[in-house]
């Protein structure tokens, strides 16, 4: 095993879905994959391998925010030589042609995490998503009944910000939406040289406050894990 994931070598599949809460990631497995077992129950961040139309897939809680994305990711990648993720999870949008339920394919990640800014030395590199990863994403969005867009996302340290303001900045600049993980993803992707992208369903209007309830998560959460699963296949 791993520090954090208690899978033996080989019980991890080279494409691994992320959704941030675990719970989401045994429903995936329950939902989706053909004989799925468990193979991590540590920290109660689940894990599970079955198969999607007979190609092997994992699916893994991560948690929430770029630290605990990137405990999981690091070994995922490091560890058990997982050759793609796709992160699945939720947004706040910034964009007023944005939607409640619409689905976010992050093409880059901005962020006001100092994570990369120590990586890099006070670099700013930019976290971007793997390009054949995201165009196989948008052409299977085309049969699903969410609406995709892809562009920029920010990923923050905070959901509450404490300065509100910035986020009119990002908005000027043509970022999409706000979420938590993606900059982290995109990073260590990078680094390792694999697969990466986060695609996420609008949950939340920034600008205007609207929410969406826990039933419109639910069915807008399967169109993305559809999407995303049909894109791995490829
Ligand atoms: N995930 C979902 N909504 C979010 C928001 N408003 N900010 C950050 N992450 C989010």
């Amino acid at each position: 095993m791993s520090t954090h994931i208690g899978a033996e070598p080989g019980e991890i599949a080279p494409r691994v879905l992320l959704p941030g809460d675990p719970l989401r990631a045994q429903w995936i497995a329950d939902t989706y994959l053909d004989g799925a077992t468990e193979y991590n129950r540590v920290r109660n961040m689940l894990g599970y391998t079955g198969t999607y139309r007979g190609t092997p897939i994992s699916v893994q809680g991560s948690g929430m925010g770029q630290p605990s994305l990137s405990i999981y990711a690091n070994e995922l990648f490091r560890d058990y030589d997982v050759r793609q993720i796709v992160r699945v999870g939720s947004c706040g949008a910034l964009s007023a042609d944005l939607d409640l339920r619409d689905i976010v394919l992050g093409m880059t990640a901005s962020t006001d995490s100092a994570m990369n800014k120590l990586r890099f030395h006070g670099l700013d590199y930019a976290p971007a998503a793997d390009f054949a990863l995201l165009e196989a994403t948008w052409r299977a969005s085309s049969s699903r009944g969410a609406r995709t867009v892809v562009g920029q996302l920010f990923s923050s340290d905070s959901f509450y910000p404490p300065r509100p303001e910035l986020t009119t900045l990002l908005k000027e600049h043509g970022v999409l939406a706000i979420e938590m993980e993606a900059s982290a993803l995109y990073t260590l992707a990078a680094q390792y040289d694999r697969q990466a992208l986060s695609v996420c369903t609008v949950s939340d209007h920034i600008v205007n406050g609207t929410q969406t309830s826990s039933e419109d998560r639910e069915r807008t959460f399967s169109d993305m894990v559809e999407m995303a699963l049909d894109a791995m296949l490829e």
